[in-house]
């Protein structure tokens, strides 16, 4: 059984269709990348299988459950299994490292301060941080702030990662840093991840499997190799980074348009 399914979902925004049909599974243990253009509906779909958007129809599964039908309850559950790192996640300014990555384990968890702080000290050191507890947001460069992003999520012990865009805005050796940790992130805790990126670099280096969005439907699911070597013109313009054909734009090409 998968441990994640969409089955055949729509979700529109309005007029705006974002999805027609969407069907994707993901095993255990799996790191699934989604790539496809801009305002495709990545971010919809993370946030579609935690519950923070409703689909219109079909079903979605976590582990065998109907996240569609939820409870609030069932769902804060889901969102303690599923941890998510937010495109342009922000920290909050005012706390401390260590106040930041607790802040999830106090809201969700019972735990001691003893126990807080050695959580906190596992996922600063998971990221490649430890100590910089008592340091605060504005000390620390984009990609640190990135790591401890990722540090507040991994405190909970997610059994599913969804990373939205988590190179955006960083540049080159970041990027590396942030693709390595997402690497031993699924090595070091065996994790199952989603990663959502219009980075090919990023794609190619973490994922076993990408699959592609395109007009609210999966157009390919393969291997990095498989896309790679894939003749679809347009998993091909995709990766050679060219700019997609706009089947409204050319309709309207040559017209004086109102
Ligand atoms: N809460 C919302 N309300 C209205 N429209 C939305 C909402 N969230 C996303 N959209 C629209 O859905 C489409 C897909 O968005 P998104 O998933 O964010 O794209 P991307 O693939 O770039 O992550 C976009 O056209 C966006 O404007
Ligand atoms: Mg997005």
């Amino acid at each position: 059984m998968p441990l994640i399914e969409f089955r055949d979902v729509w979700k529109s925004f309005g007029p705006k269709a974002v999805y027609q049909g969407l069907n994707l599974s993901i095993e255990q243990g799996e790191a699934l990348t989604i790539v496809g253009g801009s305002g495709v509906g990545k971010s919809v779909m993370l946030k579609l299988l935690i519950g923070l958007l409703k689909a219109d129809r079909g079903e979605i599964l976590f582990d065998g459950q109907h996240v569609e039908s939820m409870s609030a309850k069932q769902l804060t559950r889901v969102r303690q299994r599923v941890g998510m790192l937010f495109q342009g996640a922000a920290l909050f300014d005012s706390l401390s490292v260590r106040e930041n990555v607790a802040y999830g384990l106090r809201e969700h968890l019972k735990l001691s301060e003893d126990e807080i702080s050695e959580r906190v000290a596992w996922a600063l050191t998971l990221v490649g941080l430890s100590g910089i507890e008592a340091m605060h947001p504005s000390d620390l460069s984009g990609g640190m702030k990135k790591r401890v992003g990722l540090a507040r999520t991994v405190a909970l012990k997610p059994e599913v990662l969804l990373y939205d865009e988590p190179t955006t805005g960083l540049d080159p050796i970041n990027t590396t840093r942030i693709n390595h940790l997402i690497l031993s992130m699924q090595r070091a805790l065996n994790i199952t991840s989603i990663v959502v990126t219009h980075d090919m670099g990023t794609a190619f280096m973490v994922s076993t499997r990408m699959a592609m969005v395109h007009k609210g439907r999966i157009v390919a699911e393969g291997t990095p190799e498989d896309f790679r070597t894939s003749t679809n013109p347009l998993v091909r313009n995709f990766i050679e980074g060219n700019a997609p054909e706009d089947e409204d734009m050319a309709a309207l090409v040559g017209t004086k348009g109102p």
